[in-house]
């Protein structure tokens, strides 16, 4: 258990049975590692790349020992892991990144805490545990503002707006009470991404930031490189290594950022994985973010990860398949488009299907044509 250095051949074990562990097992079955996952689904994106699919609730502790005592080293691609689960699994195998980690990203008050305390730039915030601290908040934060979930929030669910006239504790009933964090609303010039990642020797790599657009709290459009001034690209990266090496992290590591029109950036939040932002390092970088993962999960140098070209990302969501199946030909007759389906079965609203990425001379022109490709996908099929 002490190794530090998992060689090929050996054995990757996933939490978590998504599209993210779907692409990182792709990578890991490249550098000619084998891939067991484990998740409460059957036939799961990952599953269907992974030798082993082990389907079991993650707190049945006892499967997921087992799942950890066949595997070198554990690894997620899903952050709502039980805390339980993660302890279990680090009982019979190395897991990385480290349980402490990701218990900080995937709650909002440890998360803004562990922020704070070293320093980082986040929205004004409050914790809200009672009435009491809400009205508090409210009082302290002023409005607009945002009243999250601490816990299990994503893609945007788990948020109430708190505009003038909202009442802050019917709010809060929608969120059925739970512990919260109340956060000042940003007016943004932009979003961005940092992904890093950290080897087992401490040493760090970075992705330059990445420009996210959002539709319905959910990621649209993602370009590279992002327009942003050099020091904010060069302060972004400085934050993530602060945070990498302040959660003593091993693996990849997102930080979504928000840049505020008065030209601050913010933290938004942290995820403990690879990220959706980063799906364009697939096709465009020369080590992708997934490579990188397990590069750094199994100990060996951390790949380069320039832009081999500008490029643009844009999300399939489940909306696209309302008339039928989306018409792969007609995106495809596009050349230069890059198609990524994630073999989910069931295509409801909102559900991430796929993406489609695009490199070209500029990442506008990546993005026009991206964009072009997707509403291909939403044209009848010429009839014979
Ligand atoms: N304080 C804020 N000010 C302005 N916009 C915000 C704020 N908080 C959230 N948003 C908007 O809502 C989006 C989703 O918020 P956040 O990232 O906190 O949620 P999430 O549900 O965890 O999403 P995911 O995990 O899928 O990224 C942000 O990317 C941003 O566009
Ligand atoms: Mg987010």
């Amino acid at each position: 258990m002490s190794r530090s250095r998992i060689a090929p051949g050996s054995t990757i074990g996933v939490l978590g049975g998504g599209q993210l562990g779907r692409m990182f097992a792709m990578a890991a079955r490249r550098l000619g590692y084998r891939v067991h996952t484990l998740a409460p689904e059957h036939d799961t994106p990952t599953g269907q790349i992974a030798d082993v699919e082990i389907v079991a609730p993650y707190d049945d502790l006892d499967q997921v020992r087992a799942f950890a005592r066949a595997v070198d080293v554990v690894t997620f691609e899903f952050e709502n892991v039980p805390a339980a689960a993660v302890a279990a699994a680090a009982e019979e195998a190395l897991v990385r990144p480290n349980g402490a980690a990701l218990e900080v990203a995937q709650h909002r008050i440890r998360e803004k805490r562990f922020l704070a305390s070293h320093g980082l730039p986040v929205a004004a915030y409050c914790e809200v545990h009672s009435e009491a601290d809400l009205l508090e908040g409210v009082a302290r934060i002023g409005r607009p503002a945002v009243l999250k979930t601490a816990a299990l929030g994503y893609d945007g669910k788990g948020q109430v707006a708190l505009g003038p006239d909202t009442d802050p504790v019917a709010a809060w009933e929608q969120l059925g009470r739970a512990e919260c964090v109340l956060e000042s609303f940003i007016d943004l010039a932009r979003e961005i991404s940092v992904i890093g990642a950290r080897g087992v020797d401490g040493s760090t790599s970075f992705f330059e930031p990445f420009d996210n657009t959002h539709r319905h709290h959910i990621l649209d459009v993602t370009l590279a490189p992002a327009d942003i001034p050099a020091n904010v690209a060069f302060d972004a990266i400085e934050v993530t290594r602060e945070v990498l090496e302040g959660l003593d992290y091993v693996g990849i590591l997102c930080i979504e950022f928000f840049v505020a029109k008065d030209g601050r950036l913010l933290v938004n939040e942290l995820a403990p994985r690879p990220h959706n932002s980063g799906h364009l390092t697939f096709d465009a970088c020369r080590t992708s973010q997934f490579e990188q993962q397990v590069r750094a999960i199994c100990g060996y140098p951390l790949g380069a990860t320039d832009l081999l070209q500008p490029a643009a990302m844009v999300n399939l969501l489940g909306d696209l398949w309302a008339n039928g199946e989306p018409n792969w030909a007609a995106a495809l007759a596009m050349p230069d488009v890059k198609l990524h389906l994630y073999g989910k079965t069931s295509a409801r609203p909102g559900r991430k299907m796929g993406h489609l990425t695009v490199m070209a001379p500029t990442a506008a022109q990546a993005r026009d044509r991206a964009l072009a490709a997707r509403e291909l996908l939403l044209s009848r099929a010429p009839t014979r």
